[in-house]
């Protein structure tokens, strides 16, 4: 089947079959490969994105239910050479080490921020629940979303 859907902005098309994933969709027919595939079981948050506005797991989302809607990636996040704060946040606090886990945690983060700039640490927890990481123990993490906070 045929789907259209909106991608940071920018009208996209692609062929997918009934059962394919939006995660799949985005990195294997878009070219978004900011988006990872880390269980593909809707537990680890590595494919994080918005639909319509509200965060998802890509990996639980069928392409075909994205047809007519808006997504936006990671790779929304910056403005050309520039990161966006929470991904400069990341890095000042060095909060990515294999990264693997990274743009689900900086997309749930800027959702995060969106809502609710200034944060309790019960309320990072919470927004963060969903996103795994086995590197870094989360302590430098919920540094980054404080200092993205704080600027
Ligand atoms: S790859 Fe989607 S939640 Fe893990
Ligand atoms: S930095 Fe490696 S999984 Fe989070």
């Amino acid at each position: 089947m045929r789907i259209s859907l909106r991608v940071n902005g920018v009208e996209r098309e692609t062929d997918c079959w009934e059962g394919e994933s939006l995660l799949f969709a985005l990195r294997e027919k878009l070219g978004l490969s900011g988006s990872k595939n880390a269980c593909e079981q809707g537990e680890c948050g590595s494919c994080s994105v918005l639909l319509d506005g509200t965060l998802v797991c890509a990996c639980l989302v069928l392409a075909a239910q994205a047809d007519g809607h808006e997504v936006t990636t990671v790779e929304a996040l910056a403005n050309g050479g520039d990161l966006h704060p929470v991904q400069q946040a990341f890095v000042d606090a060095g909060a990515v080490q294999c990264g693997f886990c990274t743009p689900g945690l900086v997309v749930a983060t800027a959702d995060l921020l969106s809502r609710e700039p200034n944060p309790s640490d019960d309320e990072i927890r919470e927004a963060l629940s969903g996103n795994l990481c086995r590197c870094t123990g989360y302590a430098k993490i919920f540094d980054a979303v404080r200092l993205a906070a704080s600027r």
